[in-house]
């Protein structure tokens, strides 16, 4: 899909229906599906097995975002059972070049999320290594947070950089992502959205979907 792309992320989905709340989001590019194990982050969420089913039921993609431990051991599991996408944390990886180089030989594009502390030098020169880079805009672990506008310089220079060496890398951001905050991201350079609570939180979910892309397009 074009950018902007707006992905609904099913953290702030009702889990025990998750079939209806996947169907509600067929507007959306993608689903972002947030993996948890409560080590790399104080909460919990969900493995393989209930991914694939969200795969096997989703009317769009999935964009998995692994909050993990050892994703190096992990990530190629949600590849094989056919997500889209599949983003590790740069903290959590030993290898995070290999890993996203067999992330690709899977067939999955390879994603490295990065929390608001963690400085992204030592990818800028790997950056053709991966098909897209997700800015987290609040510390991961949990939906409605406030959007962190000091990330923003991060994401202009990868923005930046990504442009300069003509690598072809999706910028995503995700955390507090809403009507006020979107078109700051997009402006520092962000062409990918990951919204929980406004896209879930909303009556009218085709229309918050439908409102956000066009905030980000301007
Ligand atoms: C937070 C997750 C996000 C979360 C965003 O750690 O990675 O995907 O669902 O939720 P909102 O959009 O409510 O900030
Ligand atoms: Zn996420």
């Amino acid at each position: 899909p074009d950018a902007p792309r707006i992905n609904p992320s099913i953290l702030a989905a009702d889990f025990v229906n998750m079939q209806s709340e996947l169907a509600r989001i067929a507007s959306a590019d993608f689903v972002h599906v947030d993996v948890m194990d409560n080590h790399f982050v104080p909460n919990l969420t969900f493995g393989p097995q209930m991914v694939e089913r969200i795969q096997a039921t989703s009317p769009v993609p999935l964009d998995v975002h692994l909050m993990i431990d050892d994703p190096d051991r992990w990530a190629p599991g949600y590849a094989e059972l056919g997500a889209a996408s599949v983003t590790f944390h740069l903290e959590a990886a030993a290898e995070p070049v290999a890993l996203a180089r067999r992330l690709r030989e899977i067939g999955a594009r390879a994603g490295v999320a990065v929390k608001p502390g963690t400085e992204v030098d030592g990818l800028l020169e790997h950056l053709h290594e991966f098909d897209q880079i997700l800015v987290m805009t609040v510390e991961p672990g949990f939906g409605g947070q406030g959007f962190m506008p000091e990330t923003m310089p991060k994401l202009r220079r990868l923005a930046d950089e990504t442009r300069r060496r003509g690598a072809d890398v999706w910028l995503q951001v995700d955390g507090g992502i809403a009507a006020g905050t979107i078109a700051q991201a997009a402006e520092a350079g962000a062409d990918t959205f990951v919204a929980g609570s406004a896209v879930f939180g909303a009556d009218d979910i085709d229309g918050a979907i439908a409102g956000l892309r066009s905030l980000a397009a301007h």
